[in-house]
């Protein structure tokens, strides 16, 4: 298969350029993005105001946000509740009379000492008495508000500056505990919800339409036939598993959420390893499969198999993923899916390199180069 390059979209498949834009940067994900990738994903599809996009890994909503700005229907899917919660509340409309009424009145509320009892010591330790006194007594009169929309919104705010003013040091995977000097949450709660207030003033959306909701990319509730776009990025093969590092807003706001995800880590019974082996390599002829690769692949031959179901005729899809990089070398994900979707009966228009890097022994000896790819197919 012919690989093309754009090394220009390369910072365009990470969430940095997000950083900078309206409603796009309410929750930093580690895993996601950007707005302009997305755009310039749908100029090369030409796609058309009305069209329904379909993200089976939608993350914190930016292909879904950046349809909403873009007069296109979108649905998203994902297993993780903060991920899920993110794409809810940044695609919500919003009344700003009500927002600023709202927010007034819970800065108003009077403190009472807030309920610890279900708060585990590990989160006990990453903040001080105070800071978790003001989450709690904040959260739980949040929870209490009939208003969905403002709702969410209000928890969105507390949960950005519930980790700004917490220890927790997210470094790489895991979450580092280090005590140091935080800033009064009351005081940047309420500079954060004027700030959100604010760019939801200015953001320009439309009323297209934009279902999210809890839901596993291998079997999803869709009609057959009933997308014209999916642009979207699946876990990607042996990379760094990101999910644990948001385990202290999982406690604090999403407790006894969320699906099984991907098995781009976990395992596969000795059993059913030599039957989808075999399976994987009919498809993909040459590739050489570990454990770890065997599950990941199976997984995502289920997705392609569900994108090809649900994909009208015609219909453009764009994966944007990385290789899995090994000890023992790279596996060529890049490669592998695209054979896939061609088994499953899609057509691959195109390979875009997007970036490459060194995947490493040890962290020194060199075993091979790991692109990341913007796939584009066809049904
Ligand atoms: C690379 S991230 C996508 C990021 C997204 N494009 C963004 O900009 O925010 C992959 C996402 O897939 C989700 N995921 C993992 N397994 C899944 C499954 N079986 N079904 C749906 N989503 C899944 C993860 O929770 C993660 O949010």
């Amino acid at each position: 298969m012919i690989i093309k390059e754009k090394p220009e979209w390369g910072e365009l498949a990470t969430f940095v350029p997000n950083k900078r834009l309206p409603v796009y940067n309410w929750f930093y994900y580690k895993e996601g993005y950007s707005r302009d990738m997305v755009l310039n994903v749908m100029k090369k599809f030409g796609m058309e105001k009305g069209d329904t996009v379909l993200d089976p890994f939608c993350g914190v909503g930016t292909t879904l946000l950046a349809c909403k700005q873009s007069g296109m229907n979108s649905i998203g899917f994902d297993v993780q509740p903060p991920a899920v919660f993110a794409s809810i509340v940044k695609t919500n409309d919003y009344e700003v009379d009500k927002l600023e009424a709202a927010s007034k009145e819970l800065l108003e509320e009077k403190f009472q000492k807030p309920d610890w009892g279900t708060v585990t010591p590990f989160v006990k330790k990453a903040f001080n008495g105070h800071t978790l006194d003001d989450v709690l007594f904040f959260r739980d009169l949040i929870m209490r508000m009939d208003d969905g929309p403002v709702r969410d919104f209000l928890t969105m705010a507390l949960i950005n500056v519930t980790m700004k003013c917490s220890y927790a040091w997210k470094d790489g995977a895991v979450i580092k505990i280090r005590k140091h000097p935080v800033p009064p949450l009351r005081k940047i709660f309420k500079r954060q919800l004027k700030y959100m207030i604010k760019d939801v003033k200015k953001f320009k959306s439309t009323d297209a339409s934009c279902e999210v909701d809890f839901g596993d990319a291998r079997k999803m509730k869709l009609k057959d036939d009933s997308v014209d776009a999916v642009i979207t990025s699946p876990p990607y093969l042996n990379k760094i598993e990101y999910s644990k590092i948001y385990s202290i807003e999982e406690e604090l706001f999403f407790s006894g959420m969320g699906l099984t995800p991907l098995r781009s880590h976990i395992g596969i019974s000795e059993s059913k390893m030599l039957e989808e082996e075999e399976k994987l390599r009919k498809i993909t002829e040459d590739a050489v499969f570990n454990a770890q690769s065997i599950a990941y692949f199976s997984d995502m031959l289920k997705v392609i198999s569900e994108l090809k179901r649900v994909c009208k005729d015609g219909a453009k899809i764009a994966i944007i993923v990385g290789n899995g990089c090994f000890p023992d070398g790279v596996v060529d994900s890049d490669v592998i899916l695209s054979k896939m979707a061609e088994h499953t009966g899609l057509t691959v228009k195109e390979i875009i390199m997007l970036s490459k890097r060194w995947c490493t022994r040890h962290r020194v000896e060199k075993v091979g180069v790991t692109r990341e790819s913007l796939l584009c197919w066809e049904k």
